[in-house]
């Protein structure tokens, strides 16, 4: 399947993607994880305002979008099922993705904001290997240490309550209107992102089950 994940920083989008990667066999195309892999990465021959990724991550800004559609398409073009994570951000982005590949569904993860500051101020990651916690909804066994690989727990620089302010704000202006966008398309399919992650797992599934 061709799976479209959206919804706010701090939805379950990093979560529920892994999941649905593993169960379906398909690919977890995540523009996060690839400009956080990639932050240092010299873009100044782009005429950017800024010369890396690192620079727009840690002001919660958009990376500019010829930086991510050449990491999307290129990622699209390896992977046969995919499910894609943080992008497309905005209308521009839409538009160039509809023109590379053909979506199966777009399920967009429904949760308050109050939920997300919560959510994403407590997110602890992993620094070697990417493993997602929280420290109040699901802490490691011993605090600051992976359960699955013993490494450090850190804090994402964006995850500072002042950047993630600025992220919210981010995505209501420029990837509000994403969603609206497959909604008048008849694409969107809306999964209540409140619930255990279990849950909310079973009801993605359930949507892309009954697309493809
Ligand atoms: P990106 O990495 O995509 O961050 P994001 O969209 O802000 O999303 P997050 O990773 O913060 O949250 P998530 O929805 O994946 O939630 P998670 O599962 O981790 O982007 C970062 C930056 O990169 C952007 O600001 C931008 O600069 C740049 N960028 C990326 N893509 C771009 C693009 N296309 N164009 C331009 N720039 C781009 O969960 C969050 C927390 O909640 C975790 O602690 C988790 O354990 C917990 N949690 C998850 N589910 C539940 C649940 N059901 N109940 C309780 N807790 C839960
Ligand atoms: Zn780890």
């Amino acid at each position: 399947p061709h799976v479209l994940l959206l919804g706010a920083p701090g939805a379950g989008k990093g979560t529920q993607s892994k999941r649905l990667a593993e169960t379906f066999d398909i690919e977890h195309v995540t523009t996060g994880d690839a400009l956080r892999a990639n932050k240092d990465m010299d873009i100044s021959h782009m005429d950017t305002e800024y010369d890396t990724p690192r620079a727009y991550m840690e002001a919660g800004e958009l990376v500019p979008d010829e930086v991510v559609n050449e990491i999307v398409k290129t990622a699209l073009s390896e992977a046969d099922g995919y499910v894609l994570d943080g992008y497309p951000r905005n209308l521009d982005q839409a538009e160039y993705l509809s023109e590379i590949t053909d979506l199966d569904v777009v399920v967009f993860l429904d949760v308050s904001e109050e939920e997300l500051v919560d959510r994403l101020t407590g997110r602890r990651v992993c620094d070697e290997c990417g493993a997602n916690y929280h420290v109040e909804f699901s802490p490691p066994e011993e605090e600051g240490v992976c359960d699955e690989c013993g490494g450090d727990l850190i804090q994402r620089d964006d995850d500072t309550e002042d950047t993630v302010r600025e992220r919210l704000r981010v995505y209501e202006e420029n990837t509000e209107p994403v969603v609206e966008h497959y909604r008048d398309e008849g694409t969107l399919v809306e999964v209540d992102g409140e619930g255990t992650p279990d849950d909310v797992f079973e009801a993605i599934r359930g949507e892309v089950e009954a697309a493809t």
